[in-house]
């Protein structure tokens, strides 16, 4: 028996995805019209003899965290739990913390998911290669091939050709180790409690302090606690993937999150894509409209749009690489471009709502989104997906470029690369 864990941070967490997050939890975000997370646990519910999905976290308990819970375990007949820690634990703080509740039902090994990474996760393999793994082996990573210098900003590994043991594991290293990075997507056996327990021993006693008032350090750090000790020692190994993989930390990847997802409806046939019609939107490529939106049929959508819940597309729309969320309305002859669209908000009729995207380079193999930094060194907001936070009006006959709106803001005009406060 196989169980899953699926990381998923909390409210201090997720910054640089404002203000999307500042509505629901980050991992709830819709991306190709389903949460986040909804895709780790499709990808789980793969895999043959997957019992149980815990989710660790340290958000409050919430309705939109517990509705998800509810309607998606429906869904996928799988037990979901949501274990809350009682401040941040790192990310390996959790696992060590809530032991009892991992083992119970005695599962051979278990997956730990990072939420913040999407991708089309090959978990059934991973078991299948860890499965190959000498006895005492703890742990297999999934890994992938990044270029040379995006590693600098990942977790880097340094594996035996051969064997597939990971030699060496560097954590954002400050010069070049390896341009195969960590997909923050790890399986685990039970001895890896062993590990934690001297990682967590040796953090106590590090930080511990005589004073009542500040709270001893529980906190476990996945990456500088348990893999840099484990690499080198015949127990850590790699599954090296070639299937798409990115991180999932700003609007930019939700938009590249939502081709790449969207194109795995397609070759899976795994939920409805738009198809053409009579009497139906002209729909280009992969495009997903949720079964409750109104969309005119002069509309033009795509390639890789969603459109969520109660939206509503007037007369002579043209959207495409965007997604629009839940209740929002875009009036006649808008185009949206490289854009999200908040909850509830309005964009005007021939307004223009375009951002710029930040896709990997084609012609650098192994290219990875980037996630460029908010603002260019001379403090100018750098071009990126155009945001519209929640209840926005956008007026009508206005330009809205490369500009993140925060909510509940009435715009009165064009705006070019700013972010309205
Ligand atoms: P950054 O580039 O600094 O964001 O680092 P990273 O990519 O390694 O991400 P980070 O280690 O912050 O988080 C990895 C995953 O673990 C994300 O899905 C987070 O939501 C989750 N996470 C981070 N810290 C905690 C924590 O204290 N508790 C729990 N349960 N999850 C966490």
């Amino acid at each position: 028996m196989f169980k899953a864990i699926i990381l998923i941070g909390g409210p201090l967490k997720g910054t640089r995805f404002r203000p999307l997050s500042l509505e629901i939890p980050k991992p709830l975000f819709p991306v190709a019209g389903f949460p986040m997370i909804y895709h780790h646990i499709a990808a789980c519910c793969q895999v043959k003899g997957l019992k149980e999905i815990i989710l660790i976290g340290f958000y409050q308990p919430n309705d939109a965290l517990n509705k998800f819970i509810i309607s998606a375990q429906q869904e996928f007949k799988i037990q979901i739990r949501y274990l809350q820690e009682y401040t941040a634990l790192g990310t390996a703080g959790g696992i060590y913390h809530f032991r009892d509740q991992i083992l119970t039902g005695n599962p051979q090994c278990f997956f730990v998911l990072n939420s913040d990474v999407c991708g089309d996760f090959p978990l059934q393999d991973m078991l299948d290669s860890h499965k190959k793994n000498p006895d005492g082996s703890i742990g297999t990573v999934l890994a992938t091939e990044a270029t040379r210098q995006q590693s600098l900003t990942f977790g880097c590994i340094v594996e035996d050709q051969n064997t597939h043991e990971v030699l060496h594991y560097a954590e954002k290293p400050e010069t070049f180790v390896s341009t195969l990075i960590n997909c923050g997507i790890y399986l685990f056996s039970p001895l890896i409690f062993q590990t934690l327990e001297k990682a967590f021993k040796s953090n106590l006693e590090e930080n511990y302090n005589f004073d009542f008032n500040i709270p001893s350090k529980e906190v476990i750090r996945l990456e500088q606690d348990v893999l840099i000790p484990l690499a080198g020692d015949g127990k850590l190994f790699v599954h090296q993937t070639k299937r798409f993989w990115s991180q999932l930390k700003s609007a930019g990847a939700a938009i590249y999150a939502n081709r790449h997802y969207l194109a795995i409806y397609q070759r899976t046939g795994s939920k409805q894509l738009a198809k053409n019609g009579e009497n139906k939107p002209q729909i280009i490529g992969d495009v997903f409209i949720h079964p409750t939106a109104q969309v005119h049929p002069s509309a033009v959508l795509g390639p890789n749009v969603t459109i969520g819940r109660h939206v509503v597309v007037g007369e002579g729309v043209r959207l495409r690489e965007s997604i629009v969320l839940e209740g929002a309305t875009l009036q006649d002859h808008c185009c949206i471009l490289y854009s999200i669209v908040g909850w509830h908000s309005t964009i005007g009729v021939w307004s223009r709502v375009e951002g710029t995207p930040n896709d990997p380079n084609p012609n650098k193999p192994f290219a990875k989104l980037e996630i460029p930094s908010m603002f260019t060194t001379d403090g100018k907001l750098n071009p990126s997906i155009t945001v519209i936070g929640s209840d926005v009006q956008v007026p009508s006959e206005v330009i809205i470029l490369n500009s993140i709106v925060l909510p509940h803001k009435d715009l009165a005009g064009c705006y070019k690369n700013q972010i309205i406060l």
